[in-house]
């Protein structure tokens, strides 16, 4: 028994939505990952708008009162900026050593993303070495240096520590692979549907081969419900969310109309595989995201699609004490899976 035991270190995962700010605490033991605490706190409609904070104050007091609310005393967090603000692009490049490939990347990252390089921040993750031709392919993420610079700021004005700045759709792989086994050669397309967007990555063996961010989101689908069933936001919003005595009449044929848009965008991401070579097409659809527990969504789109569509349970593999999660940890489970994935992220 040492005298002195230095408290094993936590690793906490920040995900500043548009709906929800939720945070997710967790620890690694000897058997695998453990959650420590996770705390959500909703937002008003439009503290942020098309993944942009409006009400700026609104989403940092959220943020602070989920830490102390729920104690959560490690301040070092992994958190996310929205895959609109990214440019995620896989290029073939020389083969080169991870240094200079680094060098290169930010030398040339402005050839191309749409922006001046003084402008952005780069990132970059190679994919696969000793490709023919003495090539290497190479997935490289770049980022408007503002919107990683202001979202950096937010998170210290929150009073915290950021340790890792992240792209939301691979916190969503993350979270994946933490629970999931990737049968070789197979393709996944994990959708996690948020307020006010989608977004779409598409990965075979760990390789991300596409990623695309649709504005289609739960308030779409409040929307549509809205216009066809001439209800209020709020009446729209507890019938897409099933609550006892909402309305109910009309409410599946009203989400398969909007459906129908989300399915059009994801087919057009799956034609994009397609015509671009990646792949032929996708083995399986895994949802996450509040949105994924739209009533009925789960299974239009695997009848509009004709492909296997689960829910993504991002605690599939993780240890903890039913109390953190509450009486049906299953329904919070899919909005939580990219705080999981941040929080599951090595080094941070
Ligand atoms: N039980 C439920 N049934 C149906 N829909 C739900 C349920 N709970 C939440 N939602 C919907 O899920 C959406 C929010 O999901 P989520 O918490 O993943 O969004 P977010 O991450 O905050 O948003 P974004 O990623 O777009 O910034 C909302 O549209 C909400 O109405
Ligand atoms: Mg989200």
């Amino acid at each position: 028994m040492p005298l002195i035991s230095k408290k094993q270190k936590t690793r906490v995962g920040l995900d500043v939505g548009s709906y929800a700010v939720k945070v997710v605490e967790m620890k690694d033991t000897p058997t695998g990952s453990e959650i420590v605490k996770v705390g959500l706190k909703k937002l008003l409609p439009g503290a942020i708008v098309d993944g942009e904070p409006m009400d700026r104050d609104a989403v940092i007091s959220a943020i602070k009162e989920i830490y102390e609310e729920y104690d959560i005393v490690n301040k070092e967090t992994s958190s996310a900026i929205c895959g609109r603000s990214v440019i995620i692009k896989k290029i073939k490049m020389e083969e080169m050593d991870d240094e200079t490939a680094r060098e290169v990347m930010t030398l040339e990252a402005e050839q191309y993303v749409p922006f001046e390089k003084e402008e952005l921040s780069v990132d970059f993750e190679i994919l696969r070495r000793g490709m023919a031709g003495n090539t290497m392919e190479v997935l490289l993420v770049a980022a408007k240096k503002d919107k990683v610079l202001s979202h950096i700021a937010l998170i210290k004005d929150a009073g915290l520590v950021p340790s890792a700045i992240d792209v939301d759709t691979f916190a969503v792989q993350n979270a994946f692979e933490l629970n999931y086994e990737y049968e070789e050669g197979r393709v996944y397309a994990l959708i996690d549907i948020g307020l006010s967007a989608t977004n779409i990555g598409i990965v075979r063996d760990g390789i991300p081969l596409f990623n695309r961010d649709v504005p289609v989101g739960g308030e779409t689908f409040v929307e549509g419900m809205q216009r066809k069933l001439g209800i209020t936001s709020e009446e729209a919003r507890a019938a897409l969310e099933g609550v006892p005595g909402a309305k109910a009449e009309g409410v599946l044929g009203a989400i398969e109309s909007v459906g129908e848009d989300l399915s059009i965008a994801i087919e057009r991401s799956f034609s994009y595989l397609r015509s671009s070579g990646e792949a032929e097409m996708v083995d399986k659809i895994y949802l996450s995201g509040g949105g994924a527990r739209i009533t009925g969504l789960k299974a239009f789109l695997a009848e509009k699609l004709s492909i296997a569509v689960d829910m993504s349970n991002p605690l599939r593999n993780i240890q903890f004490d039913e109390e953190i999660l509450g009486a049906d940890p299953l329904t919070v489970a899919p909005s939580l899976m990219v705080a999981i994935g941040l929080a599951s992220r090595q080094g941070s």
